[in-house]
């Protein structure tokens, strides 16, 4: 699959896009500066040079282009990144992964967004591109570790639902990760809250904890 990272420069983005290329999908690396995601693009084939990644820096316009286009920017500025890409946008799936969070002291709070999530915010902003919620709980650093497999789950929500099976079929076809639908995309506002919890666990124990679901049959 070809597929467009915008704000993927930054540790989620990169991570991911690693991890999608390590699985064998074609990856853009988006930033509003292509020499910036250039210079991401270039370490991560220098580090990696033993695997054969495809792996590509571009404008987030040219990672827009692509079949499936991932928002990895903070969730506060991400109407900014979509806006001029409405257009390139309509009719795709879109992958929403921000966590609207604040730092409170030695704590991240949950905040929730106007309209209940920032995936939902972003549904709104990109009225006619199909927004599939996902990749909320999984550390940058873990996802960017490709020479292990990925502990983790991944819940997934959508208001299409056809997408977000297709989002979970190739979330779970990354080694070590099972992704599952969770519904509509009035779920994201939870499964985003439930990111500050987790990273407080990760405070508090000095560790990197991820979510499992348990009982669903295989
Ligand atoms: N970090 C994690 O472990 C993790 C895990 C799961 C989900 N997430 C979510 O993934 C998203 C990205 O996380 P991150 O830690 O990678 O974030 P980040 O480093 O703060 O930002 C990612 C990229 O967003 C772009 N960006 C920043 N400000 C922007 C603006 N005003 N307009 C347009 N683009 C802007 C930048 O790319 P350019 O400068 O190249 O344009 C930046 O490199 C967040 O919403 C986060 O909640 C993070």
């Amino acid at each position: 699959m070809n597929i467009g990272i915008l704000g993927g420069t930054g540790p989620a983005g990169s991570s991911l896009a690693l991890r999608l290329a390590s699985a064998g999908h074609s990856v853009w690396i988006g930033s509003r500066e292509e020499s910036k995601a250039s210079l991401v693009v270039e370490e991560a084939l220098q580090r990696f040079q033993e695997e054969d990644l495809s792996l590509f820096a571009g404008t987030n316009e040219r990672a827009a282009e692509c079949e499936l286009v991932v928002v990895a920017t903070p969730w506060d500025t991400m109407l900014k990144a979509v806006e001029p890409l409405k257009d390139v946008l309509r009719g795709k799936t879109v992958i929403s992964m921000a966590n609207a969070l604040l730092r409170v002291g030695s704590e991240l709070q949950a905040i929730i967004p106007a309209r209940g999530s920032a995936a939902q915010t972003l549904q709104a902003a990109l009225c006619d591109s199909k927004i599939v919620a996902a990749l909320h709980h999984v550390p940058a650093k873990e996802l960017g570790r490709i020479s292990s497999p990925i502990e983790a789950d991944v819940l997934v929500c959508s208001d299409y639902e056809n997408e977000g099976h297709a989002v979970v079929e190739l979330l779970s076809s990354l080694p070590g990760m099972n992704s599952y639908f969770a519904g509509s995309l009035s779920q994201a506002g939870p499964i985003e809250a439930m990111t500050a919890v987790l990273v407080n666990l990760n405070i508090r124990y000095k560790t990197r904890v991820a979510l499992r679901v348990i009982g669903i049959p295989k």
